[in-house]
């Protein structure tokens, strides 16, 4: 039988640490055991908040020289910081399916630039606009909340969008991303998600070690069923 290639992997958003020590923060997740870091980008116009850009993401590169940077870019005109994000050395590059208007070039010029591809959709986009897309990325990331803050309630009704990406592409990395916690995971586990983004539920515990690990203990269950 051929060895399933999917892994699970945990991949913390530090939105709601204490972002005046943020290179602190993210290698205290590190060291508790995360996969990578999702670093979320917000432009005050695609969502309605402001975060960092890739000034802060170069300079958090410098401490952090070896971890996986994801940047979950929520923001507008996503092709402008392609390159910036690449001098910064992201390893992946996510973007917004709504937020651009040529998606191929788009993952092209992500692709060029030595990162991997993300891509996103919000709740009210239909999950099966990926399929033409697929080819081109990495990843695709199901939000399961509105993209923009930290702290909200997760949306179970997404979940037959990452069963729907499973069942029709067993070996994609698949990500959710809002309100992700121990109450979810198996939610999400089930339906087929293989990373994992959370942000409140790990930063915000008083143990981000155990949490993050039953995270990885479940949603491991997930990936073998899914095999
Ligand atoms: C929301 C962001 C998420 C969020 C995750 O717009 O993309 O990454 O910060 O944080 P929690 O897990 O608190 O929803
Ligand atoms: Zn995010």
């Amino acid at each position: 039988m051929e060895k399933c290639k999917l892994t699970c992997k945990i991949g913390p958003s530090i939105l709601n640490a204490d972002l005046s020590k943020l290179s602190e923060e993210s290698e205290r997740l590190l060291d508790s055991g995360a996969d990578y870091l999702h670093l979320d980008v917000m432009d005050g116009h695609f969502v309605p908040n402001i975060t960092f850009g890739h000034p802060v993401v170069k300079c958090l590169r410098t401490k952090i020289p070896k971890a996986f940077f994801e940047t979950h870019m929520m923001v507008s005109n996503p092709e402008q910081w392609v390159e910036p994000m690449a001098d910064a050395n992201v390893d992946q590059y996510t973007f917004h399916y709504e937020a651009s208007n040529d998606i191929p070039s788009l993952c092209r010029k992500i692709r060029d630039s030595g990162m991997k591809v993300g891509i996103g959709i919000k709740p009210n986009t239909p999950v099966d606009i990926v399929k033409e897309y697929i080819s081109l990325a990495d990843m695709i990331l199901v939000m399961t909340v509105e993209p923009g803050f930290g702290g909200q309630a997760f949306m179970a009704n997404m979940m037959p969008k990452v069963e729907w990406l499973r069942q029709n592409y067993p070996e994609l990395d698949i990500e959710v991303d809002g309100g992700v916690s121990l109450d979810n995971i198996n939610l999400c586990a089930e339906a087929g998600a293989n990373m994992i983004v959370s942000g409140t539920a790990v930063v915000k515990s008083q143990n981000p070690k155990e949490v993050m690990l039953d995270m990885r203990n479940t949603v491991m269950k997930g990936v073998l069923k899914n095999c």
